[in-house]
């Protein structure tokens, strides 16, 4: 991977994670006081994988300030964390005391994660807003593969590259391919917490994967695919620019009057 594009992308998550915690998307005090939860698509996706995860060792990779880190701790995990923004982790380690859950947190990039933790997890995580940051989604499905133990799962929920593609969904303006195609650089202040947000670092360098190259990578990543989901929902506005959810509480984008798919579900096994 290019490291001047991780020093980028680290700046900027750094500079994210300083300023994320107490919005819309991450309430601190909601998840202290056990008011908040995995959402839907998460909670399915661990639900056909493994079931019950108490007691088993999970690797979140690209856990941020360590949310669903802490969720999956609450019901009985082992948690390992890794992310490579020292300032999330930190922000994650005390976001863990506060709820009063262990966590390992390991500062790494996702696509190199420390020998010593390899085949020691039942699973591997990775949820919402993590393949972007990914030049070669090979190297990470290599990485993840040997996080797992044999017969480990993967349990990824994804933003779908169709709607990656898209700058503003009202009006449709794209400004991202769905296949990759190299590095893309971008400049803008803000986050999906919050349009709004005044960022220290602003620059990021992002990557297209399609979900054909996705799957190709997981599978000669050595992962057996057992299920693949595409959803026309999304359980939240994890974009900072959606419109208000449907009567079901679930937020859609529709073209003419077709939703069109925001998430996906990948669900995989360690040979
Ligand atoms: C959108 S957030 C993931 C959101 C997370 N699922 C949650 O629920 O909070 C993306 C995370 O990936 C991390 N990240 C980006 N590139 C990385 C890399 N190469 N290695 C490790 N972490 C990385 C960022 O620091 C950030 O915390």
């Amino acid at each position: 991977m290019d490291p001047h594009a991780i020093e980028t992308n680290r700046a900027n998550w750094d500079a994210r994670a300083a300023v994320h915690g107490q919005d819309r998307i991450y309430d601190s005090d909601g998840l202290v006081a056990g008011r908040i939860d995995l959402d839907e698509l998460e909670e399915a996706a661990l639900l056909r994988a493994v079931g019950d995860v108490a007691g088993l060792g999970i690797c979140h990779l690209q856990c941020h300030i360590g949310f669903d880190s802490i969720l999956l701790a609450r019901r009985g995990a082992r948690v390992t964390a890794i992310d490579f923004s020292p300032v999330a982790l930190a922000k994650a380690a005390d976001l863990a005391q506060r709820c009063g859950v262990a966590l390992e947190l390991v500062e790494a990039n996702a696509c190199d994660p420390p020998r010593r933790l390899e085949a020691g997890f039942d699973v591997v995580y990775a949820t919402i807003g993590v393949l972007c940051w990914i030049e070669r989604v090979d190297e990470w499905m290599a990485a993840a593969a040997r996080l797992a133990r044999p017969g480990g799962h993967l349990v990824l929920v994804e933003i779908h590259p169709l709607a990656s593609m898209f700058d503003t969904f009202e009006p449709p303006v794209t400004d991202f391919p769905y296949n990759f195609d190299g590095p893309h650089h971008f400049d803008s202040d803000g986050s999906y917490t919050d349009p709004g947000l005044r960022l220290s670092a602003t620059e990021t360098v992002q990557y297209a994967h399609g979900l054909g190259e996705i799957v190709t990578a997981a599978v000669e990543a050595g992962w057996e695919i057992e299920h693949l989901a595409e959803h026309t929902f999304s359980p939240g506005d994890y974009w900072g620019n959606l419109t208000s959810p449907d009567e079901d509480g679930r937020y859609r984008v529709r073209l003419g009057d077709q939703p069109i798919p925001l998430l996906f579900t990948l669900l995989a096994r360690r040979e």
